[in-house]
């Protein structure tokens, strides 16, 4: 795919070929992200954690997601790029959804939104939709209800619950999500709704049963270190690889051998 579009995802779940999403909020890891062809990059609201340090997604402004958003369109050649709409901006009625979807779109010219949610937010959904906006869904562990859950453990693990998430992921399809991010959910629960959908399904600690896989780049590249969940893999140490670098800047500053003579005019 020269460029990512929403129909090419689903054209690769009905071809058999797997999804690949990581996260990006800035220009310089966009455009590493989109040139390692990735195919999809979420300007997820975990920037509320990664890049503002608070301790859930719910303080992360509409604005702030939109200069995020904004700095990742202007790096990208290939991937199709999706926005969270943040906590407060699409919860209180379909109007208000939609005028955040709407602000998106025009301010920092991302390709699609995403909400977290079920048939609570239906109307929303369905509204954004008839704007032409495309939406993704995602359920399971919706870290913008962390409140109501009080911890980050495995959802959908009872009867209930699942029966639930599956009468979302079908409503979602229904309605014209174009995919859906089901986040820590029981591996055999993940890959039966991928099974009985055609729109694809995006896991995060959700099993190989899925579509594609997403993860939060900062945490596999392991910049981040107190997070460990079991379902993410780190394919670098970054923390350890830049506190070296860091360390050896301060020795070499000090000791003043840096600069050299061919480091200077
Ligand atoms: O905000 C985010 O990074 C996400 C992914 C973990 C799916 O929503
Ligand atoms: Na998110």
């Amino acid at each position: 795919y020269k460029r990512v579009t929403v129909k090419s995802l689903v054209e690769m779940k009905s071809n058999g070929e797997k999804i690949s999403m990581l996260t990006a909020y800035d220009y310089t890891m966009a455009k590493i992200v989109d040139g390692a062809g990735v195919d999809v990059i979420l300007v997820g609201d975990s920037a509320s954690n990664v890049m503002a340090g608070h301790e859930t997604t719910l303080p992360i402004t509409l604005d702030q997601m939109i200069y995020h958003a904004s700095s990742v369109i202007r790096a990208i050649d290939r991937a199709l790029i999706v926005v969270d709409i943040p906590f407060g901006s699409y919860q209180s009625d379909p109007k208000e959804a939609l005028r955040s979807a709407i602000r998106i779109m025009k301010e920092s010219g991302g390709h699609a939104v995403k909400m977290e949610g079920g048939k609570e937010i239906k109307e929303s959904i369905k509204r954004t939709l008839n704007a032409g906006i495309p939406v993704m869904g995602h359920l399971g562990l919706t870290p913008q209800s962390i409140y109501k859950f009080g911890t980050y453990t495995v959802r959908a693990k009872e009867e209930e619950e699942a029966r639930k998430l599956k009468e979302d992921a079908l409503m979602l399809e229904k309605i014209g999500c174009f995919a859906i991010v089901l986040e820590k959910v029981p591996a055999k629960l993940a890959k039966e709704v991928a099974e009985s959908l055609t729109i694809p399904i995006i896991g995060i600690g959700a099993g190989n049963g899925v579509d594609g896989q997403v993860l939060v780049t900062h945490d596999m590249l392991g910049m981040t270190h107190e997070f460990n969940p079991r379902f993410l893999r780190r394919y670098l140490d970054l923390y350890t690889e830049m506190t070296n670098a860091f360390k050896q800047y301060v020795t070499d500053v000090k000791s003043v051998d840096f600069p050299n003579d061919s480091e200077q005019y």
